[in-house]
């Protein structure tokens, strides 16, 4: 049976597990995801974007440090309870130690950047939303890292997905996004399993191409420090909505 977005139960998303596996150190696929992203952001004068969003924003935090070289407001949109009162925790008492390296790099290619992470992070506010009922048009930016795909099993839905992407930001406006390659049903921690939709350059050039204009779609490979993967790699997407 196919899985839907709204099969599953988004608050009892496993945070201590993932930041474990996925964020506690850096890990070559995010510095490149990193790379890619600061090369988009210093396009921007800092502070130019008045109001940005992180569209499924989980407990990521570098996504957040690096829209704060350019955006003044950042919104984190996300709908699992814990991934809120971890970005809530973060935002109040400062990020973990982990968050560092991760800062770090982004400054380093980006010194339009907060000097701390803390600074960062003032431009935040968390809000515990569904990103499908956005309001379309609301931000000058918006940025998604590994939402889409990682939300539904369905490919009508990840279209969907990407269609409420593009449509959240005013016609226009700005586009980033990151996507794990050709990820089935995914697993974190020793028991739960999540939904995932296998997606490549193809399919994401394919969905945004009709939405956008300026689309540029490239990829990198697996990590292969990071055992028992089952992607292939990201796909790494910057464009302008129509
Ligand atoms: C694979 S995780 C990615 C998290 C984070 N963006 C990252 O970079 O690690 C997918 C995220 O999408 C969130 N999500 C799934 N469906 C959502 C929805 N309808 N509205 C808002 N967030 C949603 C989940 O709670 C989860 O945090």
């Amino acid at each position: 049976m196919t899985t839907h977005n709204d099969d599953v139960d988004w608050d009892s998303w496993p945070v201590a597990d993932y930041l474990a596996e996925k964020y506690r150190d850096l890990h070559r696929s995010d510095a490149a995801v990193i790379a890619h992203h600061s090369t988009f952001y210093r396009r921007f004068a800092p502070g130019s974007i008045d109001r940005s969003v992180e569209f499924g924003a989980g407990p990521n935090l570098y996504p957040l440090i690096l829209a704060a070289a350019a955006s003044r407001n950042i919104e984190a949109v996300e709908a699992g309870a814990g991934n809120i009162a971890y970005l809530e925790r973060q935002i109040l008492r400062g990020p973990d130690a982990s968050w560092l390296p991760f800062h770090a790099l982004c400054r380093r290619l980006n010194p339009d950047l907060p000097a701390t992470p803390a600074g960062a992070l003032a431009h935040v506010d968390v809000v515990h939303a569904d990103v499908r009922e956005l309001e379309p048009a609301g931000y000058d930016l918006a940025s998604m890292h590994f939402v889409a795909e990682g939300a539904t099993e369905d490919y009508t839905e990840f279209t969907d997905f990407c269609r409420a992407f593009v449509r959240c930001v005013v016609p226009g406006g700005h586009l980033v996004a990151a996507f794990i390659e050709n990820m089935p049903t995914y697993r974190i921690g020793p028991t739960s399993h999540w939904p995932g939709c296998p997606v490549d350059p193809e399919i994401v050039t394919k969905v945004f191409a009709r939405m956008t204009r300026d689309l540029s779609v490239t990829r990198i490979d697996t990590d292969p420090a990071l055992p028992d993967q089952e992607d292939s790699g990201m796909v790494l997407l910057t464009a302008v909505a129509r």
